[in-house]
């Protein structure tokens, strides 16, 4: 099916409201349809209530409106209860409560855990902290000179017997994709939990929590076109039900008293207070638009802008690329040789190219590759060629001017 990128833009009206801006700065945060925009303020426009304890119609109806989004997601996913979706802030708290939640009740004083040398922080951070305050071990995998993940060296260190593995599905630096259906079986045949942070990896491709088989999977709704400060953990319902809660409060119990509580079951349990209503709202909104558009017309689209921008810099002297160009969701980082990436990123924003620069919340990655940072493309459908070729124009004069 063909792809008509400016029908696809005009879905969306940041790009109405700012012609003159060439965003590639999607891996970030994605720019959002009007009709996600729609949702969250008919939400609250007509149907603004708390959820699940209101004795009134209107409550009664936010309910039905936020349940439906669940169940949105848990059709999307492919998951076999729709109590295995757990509402979060994103893919950082989707994390923050698995590294908790499997501390003292799967991982004992002594365990270990696998992670690789490409994660972004929230993959690794609050691993890191709960470890060290429990006494468990963390073994990386390291990466091969082509930039993969070193699949040798995740079989060997699967010999150290891990209790869980947690990776990402695509660099959110490098743009790569792992294999990370293959390296479940690997992992689940070892005896490890297994984590995927799906946060780059669910634009990419909408991924069937059955056909995957990984125990655990989170991602973040403002990187699939939906709002910020909602996003999801997916998990096994029995590996859910046995998670001990990051946060405590009202929804979350069946009984309270001064002697002790009783908690609720899932999928309230994990999903202490207020919930981001409207956001989860929203997020299903997202879901339910892009299945208006044939996904492998999108990623057609995308990869065949990766290559021409790709190919372009390849093109220009000065330039070092980072990202292999195969097996690529449509992320190139790069660096001009002996310039900061900030001052590249700064000479580009002067141009109205929004790009990122740093080190990406990956400083391992970027300790393991022995460079101080890099500057990031991130491309999605809704770019055009256009903007490829601005991009490029623009690459091309900061190169000239810094040296
Ligand atoms: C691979 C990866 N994991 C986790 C995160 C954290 O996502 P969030 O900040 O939305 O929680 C990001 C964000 O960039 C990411 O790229």
């Amino acid at each position: 099916m063909s792809f008509d990128v400016e029908a696809f833009r005009a879905e969306f009206s940041f790009f109405q409201q700012h012609p003159d801006w060439v965003y590639l700065d999607s891996a970030a945060t994605m720019h959002k349809p009007d009709a996600v925009i729609k949702a969250e303020v008919e939400f609250y426009q007509q149907h603004n209530s708390n959820v699940h304890r209101g004795a009134h119609q209107l409550s009664q109806q936010a309910t039905q409106l936020f349940e439906q989004a669940r169940d949105t997601v848990a059709l999307a996913l492919n998951v076999r209860r729709r109590e295995e979706i757990i509402w979060t802030s994103g893919a950082t708290e989707a994390l923050n409560l698995l590294a908790c939640g499997l501390m003292g009740t799967v991982l004992k004083p002594g365990d270990r855990i696998l992670l690789t040398c490409l994660e972004h922080h929230a993959n690794i951070v609050p691993w890191q902290f709960y470890c060290q305050q429990h006494g468990v071990l963390i073994d990386v995998v390291p990466l091969t000179n082509e930039l993969e993940l070193d699949i040798a060296a995740f079989q060997q260190l699967l010999e150290l017997k891990p209790k869980v593995v947690a990776m990402a599905e695509v660099s959110n630096v490098l743009g790569t994709i792992s294999p990370v259906a293959q390296l479940v079986q690997l992992a689940k045949a070892a005896g490890a939990i297994t984590v995927i942070d799906g946060a780059q990896g669910i634009v990419w491709q909408r991924p069937d929590m059955q056909a995957l088989d990984a125990d655990f999977y989170v991602f973040s709704g403002h990187k699939l076109y939906g709002p910020t400060g909602i996003g999801v953990l997916y998990g096994r319902y029995e590996l859910l039900n046995n998670l001990k809660p990051l946060r405590y409060g009202g929804e979350m119990i069946k009984t309270v008293s001064f002697t002790g509580t009783t908690l609720n079951q899932l999928p309230y349990k994990l999903e202490a207070g207020t919930p981001n209503i409207a956001g989860a709202i929203g997020l299903a909104a997202a879901v339910s638009w892009l299945n208006n558009f044939d996904s492998a017309a999108l990623t057609a689209h995308k990869q065949q802008l990766f290559t021409e921008l790709y190919l372009g810099c390849q093109a220009i002297k000065g330039l070092q690329l980072l990202s292999p160009q195969q097996n690529n969701v449509g992320i190139l980082a790069l660096n001009i040789k002996g310039e900061h990436p900030t001052d590249v990123a700064a000479l580009l924003n002067e141009q109205k190219i929004a790009v990122r620069a740093g080190t990406h919340c990956a400083m391992p990655l970027f300790q393991a590759l022995q460079l101080p940072g890099a500057v990031r493309l991130s491309l999605a459908a809704y770019n055009n060629s256009h903007d490829i070729k601005r991009t490029l124009k623009a690459l091309e004069q900061t190169v000239e001017l810094l040296q």
